[in-house]
């Protein structure tokens, strides 16, 4: 990245003290690209009324051949701002590039299911290539809304239930999209939604979050702590409102929180139509004063109302101050600079190497599989068996992109039947079968058939945004079918196609094994198949609990501790009542969970330093912890390894565990390797009833095994 050095914050100001307020002003206007013809805009890109534009992207083909016509339209855009607009200010091209263009990679949810967070990243290194390539230079994520209620549409472009999941993954894609900010070959990121977005009640789309002090300092901002301290230059400010206020009015969460506390100085853009909302929310009585709560409150720049058209008049009298004016302008001219807009040339087209980014796709795609249950070892597959396989993914292509995923090439995904016999052109050891709903499908599976494998899930079009479900569990369709081949005697093998995690309570007991995959994009069916015939083994861990029916939700292992000490994680029996459906209060998978095709052996962790004080953890001192993990079985695999961690007694109730490490790696058949976590300040403290950042004294449970309900612990202490 490069960093703004003195003489370019004097540039800056002499752009702010060259412009008119109705100039700075267009600095703080995003407009859409798509509502006027191409002089329309130049014109008022001239004029200086527009800093950045959206951009609907047409059709985008894998080999770029469709987009050369929206590639000059660009260019034409910035040589008109770059030559003719006053101070010769860059345009910010942005788009909802999010998880995909052209080639498609797993959704967000997957990738963090991958817990390979330098995979992640080169993905997304692609993903930001291809698209620069056609001259966006901006993208609307990642995603760093924590996620502790699955029905929400849009769990399934964050990262889950983990703070620091999730703020790992923010990071990573944070660093893929921006890297060093090479001409035509990065995008700027943009951290969305500041904040709270994931915890809307009963996860109904754009309501409110009625989120603690202590919940939004411990748990909802610390991936957003991530993103800035990863370098991302914007950030989106979100629909929702918290505790009675829409976020894009609170001066309290975008200046107090983000931009003083977490100290970031990149530019805050409002979502969608969020400005003129704040009259749907009720606060605001017209435009005119919406332009002025949100520009007070912290918004630097609005997405496409055309509000801020107010803000000189607001000036004039005196409503808004021109500082607030100036400091929105800084912070835009900021990001242009840092992310070398100012320099802009025209880049060479260069060729993608897409054979590499399908390459990428397809690893991560076999990385995020999460196998969580695997009787008598049904899994993996042998290539010389009989194996039938039905369902309803059996012939959906489409219905693996995901959400928000409009910028990809559809006519690149394959279904599961094509799939199979590419990769066994001989002899497809797997018979297909589309009579999925009817009797019919008990005569089609072939004599001496040894496993049945279900293609189940959801489509896309059940995720996303404003698509929250209120029953996570699967079709009573797909249950049936299950029960009824689970009356064949065959095993069954459930392969679960999804965006979010869905409750399997009332389906798990007719499946042998199953695979939680994920809505994977381009290479969806082939780095399934990859687990499924053991090329790989799976190595995904869950991003989120699997609760066992939806009245279990909100569920979340990083709970506080209840009040009585009811026997078991997440709280257990006594929790709920016994008879009630399905009586109890554990999840059916906990978070971290996911087997392999090995078996690995956790020695005691030991701690490799002791006696260390409050002062000394706070002056950045640290703990560390090993834990030696042998491959005792007979195939190579990864493994997750992680580390959580407890505070046994502190003045706030702290979380019965939080995860403060994990690390993927592959070991051998038989090879033994000692891990090592660091623990110190970000993972022994917390922010205390006074919004301060404190780590107390005394005892913490330190846990290190393969998921959130793990027993191979150590205690430290703290002096
Ligand atoms: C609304 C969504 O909430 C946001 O994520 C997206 O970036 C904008 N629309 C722009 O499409």
């Amino acid at each position: 990245m490069k960093k703004i050095n003195k003489a370019t914050e004097k540039r800056i100001e002499d752009i702010i003290s060259a412009l008119t307020l109705e100039q700075k002003v267009g600095q703080m206007t995003q407009t859409v690209s798509w509502a006027g013809n191409r002089d329309y805009y130049k014109d008022r890109i001239r004029k200086g009324e527009i800093g950045t534009m959206i951009c609907g992207v047409p059709e985008v083909t894998a080999d770029h051949s469709a987009e050369a016509h929206f590639k000059d339209l660009l260019a034409d855009y910035q040589k008109t701002a770059l030559e003719e607009s006053p101070c010769n200010i860059p345009i910010m091209f942005g788009a909802d590039v999010i998880h995909s263009y052209g080639v498609c990679y797993p959704v967000p949810l997957g990738s963090a299911a991958s817990f390979d967070m330098d995979l992640v990243e080169r993905c997304y290194k692609n993903i930001a290539e291809a698209a620069a390539h056609d001259g966006l230079n901006w993208t609307f994520a990642p995603v760093l809304d924590l996620a502790h209620d699955p029905r929400w549409g849009r769990s399934v472009e964050s990262g889950g239930e983990d703070p620091l999941l999730s703020g790992s993954l923010g990071a990573a894609i944070v660093r893929g999209f921006q890297g060093n900010f090479e001409p035509g070959k990065n995008l700027i990121a943009c951290a969305k939604h500041f904040i709270g977005y994931g915890a809307m009640e009963g996860a109904r789309d754009y309501h409110n979050s009625d989120i603690s002090d202590y919940f939004m300092n411990n748990y909802y901002s610390h991936s957003f702590r991530s993103a800035v301290e990863a370098g991302a230059l914007t950030v989106m400010s979100s629909f929702n409102s918290v505790a009675g206020k829409p976020v894009t009015a609170s001066s309290k969460l975008l200046r107090g929180l983000l931009k003083g506390e977490m100290g970031f100085d990149g530019f805050v853009i409002s979502d969608y139509g969020a400005v003129s909302q704040l009259l749907t929310q009720g606060v605001c009585a017209n435009l005119r004063d919406a332009a002025r709560v949100a520009a007070v409150g912290g918004v630097d720049m609005e997405m496409v109302d055309e509000a801020y058209r107010n803000l000189p008049e607001l000036v004039r009298s005196g409503e808004v101050d021109e500082a607030v004016i100036d400091e929105a302008v800084r912070r835009v001219l900021r990001v242009k600079f840092e992310s070398g807009l100012f320099e802009y040339r025209e880049v060479e087209d260069y060729p993608i190497d897409l054979d590499r980014h399908i390459a990428d796709a397809r690893e991560l795609c076999s990385e995020n599989a999460v196998l969580l249950k695997n009787n008598g070892n049904v899994l993996p597959l042998k290539e010389d068996a009989k194996i039938f396989m039905t369902g309803p993914f059996i012939t959906e292509t489409v219905a693996h992109i995901g959400a928000w995923a409009g910028h990809s090439d559809y006519s690149l995904i394959k279904n599961y039947a094509d799939s199979a016999r590419e990769m066994f052109p001989e002899k497809c050891p797997i018979t297909f079968s589309e009579n999925r709903f009817s009797d019919k499908v008990y005569d089609d599976i072939p004599d001496g058939c040894e496993a049945i494998v279900l293609l189940l899930g959801e489509h896309f079009h059940s995720t996303g945004e404003a698509v929250s479900v209120n029953s996570l569990e699967l079709t009573e369709d797909q249950v049936m079918l299950a029960r009824e081949m689970h009356r064949s005697g065959i095993p069954v093998i459930g392969v679960i196609n999804s965006g979010r995690v869905r409750a399997l309570g009332n389906i798990e007991e007719y499946l042998d094994a199953i695979v939680y995959g994920w809505h994977n994009g381009t290479e969806a069916t082939f780095g399934m198949l990859d687990v499924l015939f053991g090329r790989k083994s799976p190595s995904g861990r869950m991003p989120m609990s699997v609760p066992v029916c939806t009245g279990q939700v909100p569920i979340y292992y990083n709970a506080l501790h209840p009040a009585r000490d009811v026997d078991g994680y997440y709280g257990t029996d006594v929790s709920y009542w016994k008879g009630s459906a399905f009586g109890t209060s554990k999840p059916l998978y906990p978070f971290g969970y996911g087997l392999s095709y090995t078996k690995f052996e956790y020695s005691t962790p030991v701690l490799c330093r002791d006696g260390l004080t409050v002062e000394d953890i706070m002056n950045g001192e640290t703990f560390s912890v090993t834990c030696k993990v042998k491959n005792v079985g007979d195939v190579g695999s990864k493994e997750v390894v992680q580390c959580y961690i407890h505070d046994e007694l502190a003045s706030m109730m702290r979380p019965m565990r939080s995860l403060a490490g994990f690390k993927k790696e592959y070991l051998e058949p038989g090879e033994e390797r000692e891990f090592t976590f660091t623990l110190g300040r970000r993972e022994l403290g917390f922010y205390n009833d006074e919004g301060e950042f404190t780590v107390e004294s005394g005892e913490f449970t330190v846990w290190v095994g393969d998921s959130s309900v793990t027993d191979n612990k150590i205690t430290l202490s703290v002096k």
